[in-house]
C-alpha cells in the first residue's frame, strides 16, 4: 500500500446496520461507516450528527478523506461462517445418505485429491473467491490432512486478504488408506504449519488444530492436540462433536471411560476458549453446562443438519445455558455458502421457536465472532473494530417484495433473512480493503 492510500480516511454512506446484542441492532437509515487508512472504523453516526468533522458547505475538508455514495444500499458487518469445508465445494447437493457413508461415497475422495498441491491451489483459489462473493469476511475452515494444500490455502488466503481460522485436517485412525496418517506425522506437520501461519497477514490468519473428529482420532492423536493447543498461545481447535447418531456410538465404544462424546475431548485438553466444536447436536444437560462454563464455542449448522438428517440443535437450551455459538454453512454438507440461507435454515429448522431476524443477524454476525473470541476485532461496525463489513442491495433479490427500502428496518432484515443469497452482496470489505465486488 502507497504512503497515500495507507493515509486515505474513507467514508460510507449508507443505510447502517449493526447488531448490539441478539435482540438489538445499530440502525442509521442515512449513516455514514468512517475508515480510516490503516482499515480501523474511526466513526460509525447517523452522516448528519459528524459531517461537519469532515466537509464545509460542499467541500471535503482534508485531501485525505474519500466520500463513498452507496445511497439506499445497506452496510452490514461481514458474515461470519464458524465451519466449513475447503476441499468438499465439488461436492455440494450430493445426498441421500447419513454422515458416515457421505464421507466415505463422497467426501474422503473429493479430499484425497488434495495430494495434488496444484488442485488444491486451484480450489483454493475458487473458495476464497467464492467466500468474498458470499460476504463471509471470518471463516472457521477444515483443509484435508495435506501439509503442501493447507499451506497453498493460507497462501491464497493471505494473497486474497481473507480472514480466516484454518488448519490441517489430522486423521489416524478408521480413515481410508490415501487419508490415514502417522500420529507422529500429523502432530509435526500440524504444529510446522501453526508456527508458519498463525499471526500471519497481521492477525488475518490464525491456526487451529482440526482433529477431524472422534471416529478418526487415536487417542495419542487428541493427547497431542491437547499438547499442542497448550503449548501454543492464542491457536485454536476446530472439531465435529456429537453430530450423528452413528458417530456417537462408535466414538463411545472407541473410548468407552468417556462419560460422553464431549468428555472424550475434555479429557484431552481440547476444551475452553478457542475451541470451536461444529454441530454438537446431540447434547446431554451436563454437556451443555460444560460448554457454558469452559466458554467453549459451537458452530449451529442447520443446513448441514437438515441435507445429512442428523438431527435438531438444541437451541432454545442453549441459548438459556449461556453458550457461545454462532452459525456454520458446514459446505459440502450444507448446500450453500451464503450465510443468508444458513440463517433461514436456522429459524426453519427449530419446530417450536420462532427465531427473529436481527437474533439470526447476530448469530451470523457478533454471536459468530464472539464465538471465535475475535469480538474485538469484528463482528459489528463499533468504532475501534476493523472495518469487516458487506455492502448490500437489497432490492437486488428482494426487488419483488413491495418497496422493500422504504419499509421499517425489522422489514428488511426479514426480507434479507428469508429471501437472501449471494445476490445480495455487492461487496465485501476486511480490514477496510475491498476484497469482492460485484
Ligand atoms: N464429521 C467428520 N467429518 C465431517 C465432514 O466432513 N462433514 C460433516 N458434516 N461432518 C463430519
Ligand atoms: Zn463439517
Amino acid at each position: 500500500m502507497s504512503q497515500s492510500e495507507s493515509d486515505l480516511t474513507k467514508i460510507y454512506l449508507g443505510h447502517v446496520i449493526s447488531p448490539l446484542s441478539s435482540t438489538a441492532y445499530l440502525d442509521f437509515v442515512q449513516g455514514a461507516l468512517v475508515v480510516n487508512g490503516k482499515g480501523t472504523i474511526i466513526d460509525v453516526a447517523p452522516w448528519s450528527e459528524i459531517q461537519h468533522k469532515y466537509i464545509s458547505g460542499n467541500h471535503i475538508n482534508d485531501s485525505n478523506v474519500e466520500i463513498v455514495d452507496l445511497g439506499q444500499r445497506l452496510i452490514l458487518p461481514g458474515l461470519v461462517d464458524l465451519h466449513l469445508h475447503l476441499p468438499q465445494v465439488s461436492q455440494t447437493g450430493r445426498s441421500g445418505q447419513h454422515l458416515l457413508a457421505w464421507l466415505n461415497k463422497y467426501i474422503f475422495p473429493a479430499e484425497a485429491r488434495f495430494s495434488d498441491t496444484n488442485h488444491a491451489r486451484k480450489i483454493a483459489n475458487w473458495f476464497f473467491d467464492e467466500l468474498a462473493a458470499n460476504g463471509t469476511t471470518l471463516a472457521v475452515v477444515f483443509t484435508t490432512i495435506h501439509k503442501d494444500a493447507t499451506d497453498a490455502a493460507f497462501e491464497v488466503a493471505l494473497e486474497k486478504g481473507s480472514r480466516v481460522i484454518m488448519g490441517k485436517v489430522m486423521m489416524d485412525a478408521n480413515s481410508p488408506e490415501a487419508l490415514t496418517e502417522d500420529t507422529e506425522t500429523s502432530l509435526r506437520e500440524s504444529e510446522e504449519l501453526a508456527v508458519k501461519w498463525h499471526g500471519q497477514g497481521d492477525g488475518l490468519l490464525l491456526y487451529a488444530f482440526t482433529p477431524r473428529f472422534g471416529v478418526t482420532s487415536t487417542s495419542e492423536l487428541l493427547a497431542g492436540v491437547g499438547r499442542l493447543f497448550a503449548k501454543h498461545p492464542g491457536t485454536y481447535v476446530h472439531t465435529h462433536l456429537s453430530e450423528a447418531k452413528e458417530e456417537i456410538q462408535f466414538v463411545a465404544t472407541q473410548f468407552p471411560s468417556a462419560r460422553s462424546y464431549l468428555d472424550v475431548y475434555k479429557s484431552f485438553g481440547i476444551i475452553g476458549k478457542r475451541t470451536v466444536f461444529a454441530h454438537a447436536i446431540h447434547l446431554d444437560d451436563q454437556d451443555i453446562k460444560t460448554v457454558a462454563d469452559t466458554h467453549s464455542s459451537l458452530a449451529h449448522c442447520p443446513s448441514s443438519n437438515f441435507f445429512l438428517k442428523s438431527g435438531v440443535f438444541l437451541y432454545a437450551k442453549i441459548c438459556a445455558a449461556g453458550c457461545l455459538f454462532g452459525l456454520g454453512s458446514d459446505v459440502a454438507a450444507g448446500p450453500s455458502m451464503s450465510l443468508f440461507n444458513v440463517m433461514k435454515d436456522a429459524n426453519y429448522m427449530q419446530p417450536d421457536i420462532w427465531i427473529e431476524p436481527p437474533e439470526l443477524l447476530y448469530r451470523a454476525t457478533l454471536g459468530g465472532a464472539k464465538a471465535a473470541h475475535l469480538d474485538h476485532l469484528t463482528g459489528s461496525l463499533t468504532v475501534g473494530k476493523e472495518a469487516d463489513f458487506i455492502v448490500v442491495d437489497a432490492s437486488r433479490k428482494s426487488g419483488i417484495v413491495d418497496n422493500i427500502l422504504s419499509q421499517p428496518t425489522d422489514e428488511i432484515l426479514s426480507s434479507l433473512v428469508f429471501l437472501g443469497d449471494d445476490r445480495l452482496i455487492e461487496a465485501t470489505y476486511v480490514r477496510g480493503r475491498c476484497i469482492f465486488h460485484i
